[in-house]
């Protein structure tokens, strides 16, 4: 198989463009072993990109990271996100340290705030920074940004040390094309798109049969193929059973044509003016 394509951080640092996600992973202590035996095989196969939070299960789903990591760490770049209840200077600070305990790992490779709340976001930036200095985490990031989130952001005096925006994306939720998109990709910072797979219901969509027929693939993977279209988009499908991990790596050896994606333009249609910022 080939090496996986990979994508940069405005710092400079490559990251696969194919992540694996943890959402409802850590739920259910009997769905544990099969849970982190995906997580590793995704690792196996390259996705070794790995997201997670510390509200996914209230911190399970951190548990089962740390246990799909042990003995090789150094293999992948995990991100987890604090929740805006933690945002504060010394909230996100306490928060980061237990996401670490769960991780067992002595840092976070990227760290967001999960949506906006209440905290100013310069506290919470400083707090990231702070974070940095010591050494907890190795970069800070933010998730479900519209665009004049960003530009409030990026007017802050260490704003620009965003690494991503991580939002929901996927042929369903196009709303972002019209303005977001271009705005990050102008800045070179990455969309994290999350829900790739609109939470399993794009797997099944009988729209997208005709395409995945043509490339004898599934629909998940043609709705992974698109997402992943464009440098400077990683997609981070979650995914328990092993069939779907190994589904999902092999999209992106799928090259769309111009002809599927006047097709897919045609049964999920661009937006055509500013769409308020969705989130699942
Ligand atoms: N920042 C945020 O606010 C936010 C919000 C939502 C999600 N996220 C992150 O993004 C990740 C992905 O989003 P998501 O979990 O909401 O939805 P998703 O990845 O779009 O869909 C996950 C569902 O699709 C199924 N699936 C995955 N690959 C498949 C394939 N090849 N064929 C058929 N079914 C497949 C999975 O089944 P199995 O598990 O049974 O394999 C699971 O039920 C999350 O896990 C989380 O890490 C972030």
């Amino acid at each position: 198989m080939p090496a996986i394509r990979t994508t940069t951080l405005p710092t400079g640092e490559a990251v696969p463009v194919l992540g694996q996600g943890t959402w409802y992973m850590g739920e259910d202590s009997s769905r544990h072993g099969e849970e982190v035996a995906a997580l590793r095989l995704g690792i196996d196969l390259g996705m070794t990109l790995i997201d997670t939070a510390e509200m996914y299960a209230s911190g399970g789903a951190e548990r089962v990271v740390a246990d799909a990591v042990a003995g090789r760490r150094d293999e992948v770049f995990i991100v987890s996100k604090v929740l805006p209840s933690n945002a504060s200077r010394h909230g996100v600070e306490s928060a980061c340290e237990r996401s670490l305990v769960r991780l067992k790992t002595d840092v976070i490779d990227l760290y967001l705030l999960h949506w906006r709340g209440s905290v100013a976001l310069s506290e919470t930036v400083e707090a990231f920074e702070a974070l940095k200095a010591a050494g907890k985490i190795r970069h800070w990031g933010v998730s479900n940004f519209d665009t004049d989130d960003m530009e409030e952001l990026l007017a802050l005096p260490a704003g620009s040390a965003v690494q991503t925006n991580q939002v929901l994306y996927n042929l369903g939720r196009r709303g972002i094309e019209h303005d977001l998109i271009p705005w990050c990709r102008t800045r070179r910072i990455p969309i994290m798109a999350y829900s790739p797979v609109e939470q399993g219901s794009l797997a099944t969509s009988s729209r997208l049969a005709d395409v995945a027929r043509r490339h004898g693939a599934s629909p998940a993977q043609i709705a992974l193929a698109w997402t992943m279209r464009h440098d400077g988009v990683i997609a981070i499908p979650k995914a328990s059973r092993p069939e779907h991990v190994r589904d999902n790596r092999a999209a992106l050896d799928i090259d769309l044509t111009a002809e599927d994606l006047t097709e897919l333009d045609r049964l999920f249609p661009p937006p055509r003016s500013k769409q308020p910022l969705e989130m699942i």
